[in-house]
């Protein structure tokens, strides 16, 4: 667990701002749950078998004796909710986001935290691939406004209740046969959740999961299709895609499609996001018939993929405008014109202690603010202030209207 710190918190909060911007565009409307929920969700939602549930889930006993766990992921909470407040009640397609904490006890590293964020989006109440396209478009979007690059886009079809217990008995007896080759978790996981050995990282074991069926072997007629109208959709929309037919996700309420996006300047952990439909879920957790499909970003992977793209555009921290002030009667004149200032939405930093004007400006220079206000006995006697760029070290000579004027607009970015 980490402390985001500033500069780095104004990209989280521009990361966040764009992405409500778009999911408003796409009417998506944002669901709070609580950060906190009977273990039996995420047991039952997210899998018995997962590595989630099985190890990294921060779980305890309240003081009644009820077994409750910090959420891992907020997927089967957005379900639970729809199921609680009777929302298939409601019309049309019910769509929701979220930014925020989820908690998983992994192991530690780079892009890889106990406490993450996920910005993401569900949409529940239908099974058309209409709407996988346009979550996918969305995302895309999202990704876009914020000028990400160099990411690739993987998709896949993990089937339904039907055909996946087919493939799943076709994998086991296929498993049977190799599973002695393979590493000691997969030979375990042939047996427990042979869908898991697919997404085994063990180098010596790819050469036989290559050999493995692949789901998209032995889609049903209805999977099939859905999954082809979805692509077809996606090329229409000009999104570029590749099919993985060996994409298998960390958590078991999955159906027909799943995708994922990697970046290249993740490194080892370079999964930015993911998703997929999720067909039975309500059932699952004791609700009616509400097909879904989601996805969450990872906003500590976001965030870092966008700081290495640019590099520079954390390190301008500064506010455009710091006001220095030289004695009692000239702090009490800036004191109002910052507040003044402020009420117009202008982002002013002013100095706190009487110091000199040189160490006062030295100050400002190692603040990285772009312009300083200086207001001394003689600038309040005039009315009018110097204002200093500061980067081109050129100083002008301003009266408040025109310093209004020149700051109009000129909010903070925090
Ligand atoms: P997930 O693949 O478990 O899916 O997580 C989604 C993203 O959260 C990952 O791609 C990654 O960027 C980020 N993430 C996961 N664990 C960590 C961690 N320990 N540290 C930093 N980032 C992490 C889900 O959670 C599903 N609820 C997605 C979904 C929504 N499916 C349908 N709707």
């Amino acid at each position: 667990m980490r402390d985001i710190l500033p500069p780095e918190s104004a990209l989280w909060n521009r990361i966040e701002r764009a992405s409500r911007e778009i999911f408003a565009a796409y009417s998506y409307q944002e669901i709070r749950t609580p950060l906190v929920e009977v273990t039996e969700l995420f047991a039952r939602g997210v899998g018995q078998d997962t590595d989630i549930v099985t190890k990294e889930m921060y779980t305890f006993e309240d003081r009644d004796g009820q077994s409750l766990t910090l959420r891992p992921e907020a997927t089967a909470s957005v379900v639970r909710s729809y199921i609680e407040h009777r929302m298939w009640e409601q019309p049309g397609v019910k769509k929701f986001y979220y930014i925020g904490p989820m908690f998983r006890r992994e192991r530690p590293q780079k892009g890889r935290y106990r406490q993450f964020y996920q910005i993401g989006a569900e949409a529940i109440g239908s099974e058309s691939p209409t709407v996988d396209a346009e979550l996918l478009e969305m995302l895309i979007e999202l990704l876009g406004r914020l000028d990400l690059t160099g990411y690739s886009l993987f998709l896949n079809s993990v089937g339904c209740a039907h055909c996946r217990p087919k493939y799943l008995e076709t994998l086991r007896s296929e498993l049977s046969k190799v599973s002695g080759q393979l590493c000691a978790d997969c030979q375990r996981r042939s047996e427990t959740n042979p869908l898991r050995v697919l997404d085994c990282k063990v180098p010596q074991d790819q050469p036989i999961i290559d050999q493995l069926p692949t789901i998209l072997d032995l889609l049903c007629p209805e999977c099939r299709e859905h999954f082809e109208r979805l692509q077809g959709y996606l090329r229409e929309r000009q999104i570029p895609f590749t099919v993985r037919p060996r994409l298998v996700r960390g958590l078991d309420y999955y159906t027909r499609t799943t995708f994922e996006i990697v970046h290249g300047a993740l490194g080892a952990q370079d999964s930015l996001l993911g998703g997929g439909r999720y067909d039975g879920l309500s059932e699952m957790l004791g609700g009616p018939a509400a097909p879904g499909i989601g996805f969450s970003i990872g906003e500590d992977r976001f965030a870092l993929a966008l700081s290495q793209l640019a590099e520079s555009e954390t390190n301008a921290a500064g506010s455009p405008l710091f006001i220095i002030w030289l004695g009692d009667a000239a702090y009490r004149c800036a004191a109002e014109l910052a507040r003044e200032l402020r009420a117009r939405n202008v982002a002013v930093d002013l100095l706190a202690d009487a110091v000199k004007l040189k160490k006062a400006l030295e100050l400002a220079s190692r603040l990285g603010v772009r312009h300083a206000l200086l207001i001394g006995d003689q600038e309040l006697a005039e009315g009018k202030y110097p204002l200093r760029d500061m980067s081109q070290g050129t100083q002008k000579s301003v009266t408040k209207e025109e310093l209004f004027e020149q700051f109009a607009g000129k909010g903070a970015q925090t």
